[in-house]
């Protein structure tokens, strides 16, 4: 199954990525997950992301179209992926395609998670993710048992810099200028499915794994 899912920030989109990447064992490639694993190891890729996502910009799109190309190369990806977090402008959806031209295959769906911007705020501003496994925590929706302690690992909780309320804001302007377009493009070659991103983690896998079962993909 090759899916990419589509939304604002603040969607849901990293956290359902992972339920079904454990559910449908196909890795999880998140072009923000790298981004900031480059960042935090000083790696060449992470020198020229950084202030980029300080802001709340995009990377440049050779930038990730790069690590894009090379990742759903690899020999995990072969049975299947789930991208987050890109493709995030035009350029990168046109690089996509033809990566995927070049290997003979094609996406099956994208997951277009509708959500409304009071959502969105409410769930950055209250997120947490561990130091340690990268788990994602609201602190009121999916809170962790220990305040501050990852359920899994152990490891501290903190708030991503990019949560802050000013980059949240630019973040919510960026996707709607430069972004929301693919939802046209991709509903244009008929792979678009909505899903409400409002809803609970629960019900909005309930409703995705019914549709997989629909399109005859699992
Ligand atoms: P990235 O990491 O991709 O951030 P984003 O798209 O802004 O998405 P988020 O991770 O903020 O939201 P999400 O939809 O995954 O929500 P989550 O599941 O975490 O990108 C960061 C930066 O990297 C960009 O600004 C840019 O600079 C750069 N970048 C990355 N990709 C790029 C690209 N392709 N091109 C150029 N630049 C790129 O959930 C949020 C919170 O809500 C969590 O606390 C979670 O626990 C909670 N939650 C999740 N789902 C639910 C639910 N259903 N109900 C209740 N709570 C929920």
């Amino acid at each position: 199954m090759r899916l990419v899912l589509l939304g604002p920030p603040g969607a849901g989109k990293g956290t359902q990525a992972k339920v079904l990447s454990q559910t449908y064992a196909i890795p999880h490639i998140s072009t923000g997950d790298i981004l900031r694993e480059a960042v935090k190891n000083n790696a060449p890729v992470g020198k020229k992301a950084k202030a980029y996502m300080d802001k709340g910009e995009l990377v440049p799109d050779d930038v990730v179209n790069q690590i894009v190309v090379e990742r759903i190369g690899e020999d995990d990806a072969a049975r299947g992926f789930i991208l987050d977090g890109f493709p995030r402008t035009r350029v990168q959806a046109q690089r996509l395609d033809e990566s995927l031209g070049e290997l003979g295959i094609a996406l099956d769906l994208v997951l277009y998670f509708e959500t409304s911007n009071r959502v969105a705020i409410a769930r950055l501003s209250g997120r947490r993710v561990c130091r340690k496994c990268g788990a994602n925590f609201h602190i009121t929706n999916i809170p962790p048992k220990v305040n501050g302690v990852c359920d899994h690992c152990g490891g501290e909780l903190y708030q991503r810099p990019d949560d802050s309320e000013e980059t949240v804001k630019n973040r919510l302007v960026v996707y709607e200028q430069q972004t929301k377009e693919l939802v046209e493009y991709y509903r244009g070659k008929g792979l678009l499915r909505t899903v409400s991103g409002d809803l609970d983690v629960q019900e909005v896998f309930v409703i995705l794994s019914k549709m997989f079962k629909d399109e005859g993909l699992v």
